[in-house]
C-alpha cells in the first residue's frame, strides 16, 4: 500500500496548504480514497487539466496495489469541449480515459462522459443532464480553478443558479488551455459544463489548486464575498468544501487586494 491510510481522521481541515503541488495532490488522493473505501459506491464528480494529473496517478497506483477498488463506484465529468469526439486526444473524455479510467478498474457502464461531438449539443445537454439528475447526487466533486476563477467551465459571469449548459469560453480560457491542444490550430471555443447549482448539488467538495498562476483566483475565490466576478467564491456557499493548495497557490491569501 502506497501513501498514508488515514481512514478515520475526521475533523478535516477546510482549508490546508502544503509546501508543494505533489504534496497537496498526494493529500487529495487519500481524501478521495477515504471516501471510496467508506462507499465502494460513491458516486465521484471529476475534473480534466493539468492540476488533477498526480491525483489520477495515486489513485491508479492504490488500485494496483489493492488498497481501493473503484468497480463499484460511478463517475461524472464536468465538462467537454463541443465538437471533439471522445477519441479527439485533446477532448476530456480521452483525457480521462489516459489518465485514469483505462488504468483503473472502473466498470464502463458506470463513467459518465459529456459526448463533445453530439449531433445536437441541446440534446446533449438534456441527455447528461438527466443521468445527473437520476445518479442520487454526486458524492464527492473534484475539482480544479481557471486563473480566472472558473470552475468546471463556468466562466465569469456565470450565475449561481446556473445548470448544465452551452458556453462559450473566455479569451483568458483559451489562451491557458491552448499549450495541451497540440493537434489544434485553435481551441474550441464553447463547452458544455455542469452547471454552479450542479457543482454545488455535490454533498462534499475538494478543491485542488497549486501554482502561483492560481494565486490571485484562490484570493478572489476565499477572501472575496461570493459573485459571478470570480466563479470560485461561489465555494463559499458551500458546507462541505476543501481547499487543497500548495504554497504558490496560497501566496496571495491574508494580503488585501
Ligand atoms: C479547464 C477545465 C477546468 C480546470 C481548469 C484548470 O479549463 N475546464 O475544469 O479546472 O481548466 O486547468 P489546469 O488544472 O490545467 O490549470
Amino acid at each position: 500500500m502506497t501513501q498514508n491510510t488515514r481512514i478515520d481522521a475526521a475533523p478535516r481541515e477546510k482549508l490546508v496548504i502544503f509546501k508543494t503541488a505533489n504534496e497537496a495532490s498526494d493529500a487529495v488522493a487519500t481524501h478521495m480514497l477515504e471516501t471510496v473505501r467508506k462507499n465502494p459506491k460513491a458516486v465521484l464528480g471529476l475534473a480534466t487539466g493539468q492540476t488533477p494529473r498526480r491525483v489520477y496517478a495515486r489513485l491508479i497506483e492504490a488500485v494496483r496495489d489493492g488498497a481501493v477498488s473503484f468497480s463499484q463506484a460511478t463517475t461524472y465529468n464536468l465538462d467537454e469541449y463541443c465538437g471533439l469526439p471522445g477519441t479527439h486526444p485533446d477532448s476530456f473524455a480521452a483525457f480521462m480515459h489516459r489518465e485514469l479510467f483505462d488504468q483503473a478498474d472502473f466498470s464502463k457502464d458506470h463513467i459518465n462522459l459529456i459526448a463533445g461531438d453530439a449531433v445536437d449539443d441541446h440534446e446533449e445537454v438534456h441527455r447528461y443532464a438527466k443521468l445527473l439528475q437520476n445518479s442520487g447526487g454526486i458524492d464527492l466533486q473534484l475539482l480544479g480553478l481557471g486563473t480566472n476563477g472558473h470552475i468546471g467551465f463556468n466562466e465569469p459571469g456565470s450565475q449561481a443558479s446556473s445548470r448544465l449548459r452551452i458556453v462559450d469560453l473566455s479569451d483568458d480560457t483559451l489562451e491557458s488551455n491552448q499549450p495541451s491542444l497540440i493537434e489544434l490550430e485553435t481551441v474550441p471555443a464553447r463547452a458544455i459544463t455542469m452547471g454552479i447549482a450542479d457543482i454545488l448539488d455535490a454533498r462534499e467538495i475538494i478543491m485542488l489548486a497549486t501554482g502561483e498562476a492560481k494565486a490571485e483566483a484562490v484570493r478572489r475565490s476565499l477572501q472575496e464575498p461570493a459573485s459571478a466576478d470570480c466563479p470560485g467564491s461561489y465555494l463559499s456557499q458551500h458546507p462541505n468544501v476543501y481547499w487543497y493548495l500548495d504554497a504558490g497557490a496560497a501566496s496571495s491569501l491574508g494580503s488585501r487586494g
